[in-house]
């Protein structure tokens, strides 16, 4: 895999209808460390993680992996940059309703360039308390089912980063346990940054995280 890190924001702006949601002058995440992102409602937390993972061009600056400007490659490079090294949570988890827990995980490894290894699979669905669900539809989970799952998918591909928005937003204390410690242990294992957005104590609390970056304002 191609060294991509560090992760570096310079002078990122973005802004909607001509109001600037932020500003930030410089960032800095490394290979194998952990940052959170807060912020209010609406201060932008969800709009920054798409900038960080090329779903979103920033008004003005630039977002460097390494020695890769993300928004100098093509739109076809920048999506085959996204699939290869970086596995995304949403706040909305964009699952394949009518794929089963299994079909979504093996889309997933696919889409990330890598053969179908069904012990991986099931070794995530045991960590994330889903060992039972493997053949059902994703329509048919229940919120936090379908949280743990978008976590699963997120980090089988061992992306070299994870980023995550609000992953414990639906989560009792159990399951909030098990997906923190299950993003960690995947992140240490692949090596990888992890970005997570989150109002979520449990989250500040159960991570040492290296950087916080806090977006201020909101609406
Ligand atoms: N496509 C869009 N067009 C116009 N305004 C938008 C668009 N997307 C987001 N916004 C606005 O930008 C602001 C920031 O949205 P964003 O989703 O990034 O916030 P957030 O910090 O993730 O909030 P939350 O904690 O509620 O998820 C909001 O005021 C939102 O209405
Ligand atoms: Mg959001």
């Amino acid at each position: 895999m191609t060294v991509t890190t560090p992760l570096r924001l310079r002078d990122v702006h973005a802004a909607y209808d001509g109001r600037v949601l932020f500003t930030l002058p410089e960032w800095q995440v490394s290979a194998g460390e952990t940052a959170l992102i807060l912020g209010p409602s609406g201060s932008g937390k969800s709009t920054l993680l798409a900038i960080l993972t090329g779903l979103r061009r920033p008004d003005e600056g630039t977002v460097t992996y390494g020695d890769t400007d993300l928004y100098a490659l093509s739109e076809t490079a920048r999506d085959q940059f996204r699939g290869q090294q970086m596995g995304l949570l949403f706040q909305s988890f964009h699952l394949v309703k009518a794929f089963t827990v299994r079909q979504n995980l093996l889309l997933a490894l696919s889409l990330s360039g890598r053969p179908v290894d069904h012990e991986r699979i099931n070794q995530l669905l045991s960590a994330l308390n889903l060992q039972g669900k493997a053949d059902q539809r994703a329509e048919r989970l229940s919120v936090g089912e379908a949280q743990r799952l978008a976590v699963a998918r997120a980090v089988i591909g061992k992306p070299a980063w994870i980023f995550c928005d609000e992953p414990t937003s639906a989560l009792d204390d159990r399951n909030a346990e098990a997906m923190l410690s299950l993003l960690k242990s995947q992140a240490v294992e692949c090596g990888a940054g992890l970005v997570i957005v989150t109002h979520d104590r449990r989250v500040r609390d159960a991570f040492t995280h290296d950087s916080i970056l806090e977006l201020g304002g909101g609406v």
